[in-house]
Formats: C-alpha cells, structure tokens, sequence
C-alpha cells in the first residue's frame, strides 16, 4: 500500500492594494519554485492557489510529516516569492516571514502548516481548505458537526463505519510548550464541547476514527504567539478527507452552511461570520473581510494529485453567501463595540494600554453626584459653601 503524505504550508508574503490578494507575479514565481521542487524529486506534485492575502502550497511526497526537506521547500518558495514582493513594493511583503534563517522546520517560523499522512486507499478523496482573515478556532465548529453531530453527518448513524464516533485532538495554543488532549466522541462530547467552545484556546488539530485511521488536520499555528505581537492572523488550512467509512464529502461541506461568527476580520480584532467562497470570490474587501474560506476538492493517486473542484463555488452556498453577508452588515453597525469588536484579550492589535496609561491619574473616587452623602468634588464643595 502506498503512503502519502500531504503537506500544505501557507504564508502572507505580501498582497495587493492592502491585505487582499496575492498578485499573480507572485503565484507564477511558487508554481516555478514548486516545479522545481518535482524535478528535484522532493515533492511529488503540488497546487498553488491563494486565499485572499494567503500564498498556498499544496504538496504531496512520500517523505512523511515535518520533512526537512519539503519544509525548506516552502520556506524558500516562500523568501523568493518576499523578494520579488519587495523588489515590487507590493504591501506588506514578507508579512508572515519571521525569521531570516530556516531551521529545519517551518514551525515557529511563521508560516502555518497541517500534514496528513495517509496509506492511499482504492480511492482517496480530500477536501483542502484555506481561510483568511481568522484563526484556527474557527474551524472547531465544522469540525465537531463533520464528525460528532447526527444532524449533519447522516453517517454517524447509518454507516456502521462511523458509527463507533471519533476521537478528537485538542491543542491548547496558549501553551508555548504543545500540549494537547484526547478525547472521545460520542462519550465524552460534553468535555470536548467545553473546550472546543473556547476557540480563542482550545483548537482541533486532528481528529482519527476510533479505529485510528486519521480524518482531519488543521494548522494551529498562532502568529502572534510566535512574534510575541501582532503581526498578521493565522488564516488557518485543514485538511480532511472523505468518504468510503469517514463522512462523505458532502457531509463535510454540509458543515460550512453555517456562516458562524469567527473572530478575525479588520486589524485582526473583531467577530464576523465565515462565509464559503469560489476562488474568484476569495477576496476580502469589505471592512478588510468578512472573514472567509475557500475549500478544494482533491484526490490522491499514488502520491499525484487529480484534480482540484472548487467546491465552494457551487449556487448551493448563495444561501449561506446571502445569511453571511445579512449578519456582516448587522454586526458592522455596532462600529468599536462589543462583540463585534472582540474584547481586549483576544484583540490583535489595541491601543487600550496607552489609552489607560493616559488616563491614569484621572480615575477618582468622584461620581460627579452632588448629594449630601456624596464624596465628589462638587458635592464637597457645595456642602462647605452652604456652611459659611
Ligand atoms: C487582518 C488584516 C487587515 C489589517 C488592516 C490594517 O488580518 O490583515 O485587516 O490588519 O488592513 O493593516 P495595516 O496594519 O497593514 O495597515
Ligand atoms: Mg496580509
Ligand atoms: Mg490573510
């Protein structure tokens, strides 16, 4: 049987006309990186598509997860691709490049990265999926519906294959040293809920059938953890793969009809909802967003990729399109409140901290009452002005 490993590593190298696009230019120069990656037999086939702002490499090898050499493959790609981005001024170019050395490993470096290694079955479907302006925990949500809840998988109950349920991988991604936990579903579904649901810090990085098989791997790298600042979302990949005893691709999709609320969008700050998009439509404008996702339907034949459906490109989506786009304008009236201004903690940028260092001595004990008992100022004052 063979194994194959499927990599897909992802960087904001620059974009054009602020954060929305990856210039063609840029495309071309990683489709030429990415050939040459062939001929020199380091991968065996790739695809190079962008999600909005995000460069992304698709890669298949037979050099297993963490390989040293596919990874400075895409590290490569990637500072080429930056210095074409320079040489053309196009806006934040080499946004997501943290280092300038690469060493061994592309995480903790800046770009994201989900791997998948899979003994090819007869048939071997995958659905890719790409996100912009989000962060990994926007796909806890789909991904519990995919592989826990009935009411989307139709499989969970009538295919014995899915029946047994899925054990889920959950990273706490506050954690600088990885720490993750597993757990059951269906039984300990409660539990993994009440991770899950915080998805600003517990995230799904794999999910396995109970019978090991592996289903679903998503990019849990958290960018600002790893500058220590702000420097750009995560907009996050996943992988999943489908059919013959996992959920059918179908069900996989049926879980993006939802457009959740994810917390993202302009300046890394803010709630929208994730909106399913067409490759033409991945584009964030409005209010730098709504945050949104693309999904590429792939297969795997002896290490070569086949294909590749733009699956979100389908009219069965206008709907969700039209919801989505129904809960962007609402929120938007909220303007700087909350919720759709996320709270300090998980804002990507804040000016908070020097609005308060401002402020500082101005906070009193002075309400501005001016009753009898009343400590303010004013009220003082007017109590001893009465008494002379
Ligand atoms: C969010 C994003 C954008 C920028 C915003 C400000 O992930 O990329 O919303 O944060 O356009 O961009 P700068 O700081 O480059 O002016
Ligand atoms: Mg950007
Ligand atoms: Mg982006």
């Amino acid at each position: 049987m063979v194994e194959t490993t499927l990599s897909v590593i992802k960087a904001d190298v620059g974009s054009l006309a602020g954060h929305v696009i990856v210039p063609d230019f840029v495309m071309e120069l990683a489709r030429k990186c990415m050939k040459d990656g062939v001929d020199k037999k380091i991968i065996k086939d790739f695809r190079v598509v962008n999600a909005g702002d995000d460069l992304e490499l698709i890669m298949t090898h037979h050099r297993g997860e963490g390989a040293e050499e596919v990874h400075k493959l895409a590290w490569d790609t990637f500072m080429k691709c930056t210095e074409k981005a320079r040489e053309m001024k196009i806006y934040a170019a080499g946004q997501d490049m943290l280092s300038d050395t690469f060493s061994g490993n592309v995480k903790g470096m800046g770009p994201g990265t989900a791997e998948m290694t899979v003994e090819e079955r007869k048939s071997e479907p995958f659905a890719v999926f790409c996100a912009d302006k989000t962060e990994p925990g926007a796909y806890n949500l789909p991904l519990f519906k995919i592989y826990a809840d009935p009411f989307n998988t139709a499989g969970l109950v009538i295919d014995p294959n899915l029946h047994d349920g899925f054990k889920f991988v959950v990273q706490d991604i506050e954690k600088q040293v990885p720490s993750y936990v597993e757990l059951q579903c269906p039984e300990e579904m409660y539990d993994l809920l009440a991770l899950i649901g915080s998805t600003g810090r517990y995230v799904i990085k794999r999910i396995f059938r109970r019978d090991g098989m592996v289903t679903a791997s998503v990019s849990t790298d958290k960018l600002s953890h790893i500058a220590g600042k702000y420097v750009g979302k995560d907009d996050p990949v996943a992988i999943v793969r489908a059919h013959s005893g996992l959920p059918a691709m179908g069900e996989v999709l049926e879980a993006f009809t939802l457009p959740h609320l994810v917390a993202g969008w302009m300046r890394g700050s803010h709630t929208g909802p994730l909106l399913p998009v067409g490759l033409k439509d991945s584009r964030c404008t409005r209010f730098d967003g709504p945050p949104r996702i693309i999904a590429l339907g792939l297969q795997v034949s002896n290490g070569m990729l086949v294909g590749m459906v733009d699956l979100f490109e389908d009219v069965a989506f206008d709907i969700t399109r039209r919801r989505g786009m129904e809960v962007a304008d609402y929120l938007r009236r909220h303007g700087p409140f909350m919720p759709h201004r996320l709270n300090e903690h998980d804002m990507e940028y804040t000016t908070l901290p020097s609005v308060m260092t401002r402020l500082e001595g101005r906070f009193t004990e002075d309400d501005g009452s001016v009753g009898k008992s009343a400590s303010s100022k004013s009220a003082k004052k007017l109590r001893a002005d009465s008494a002379e």
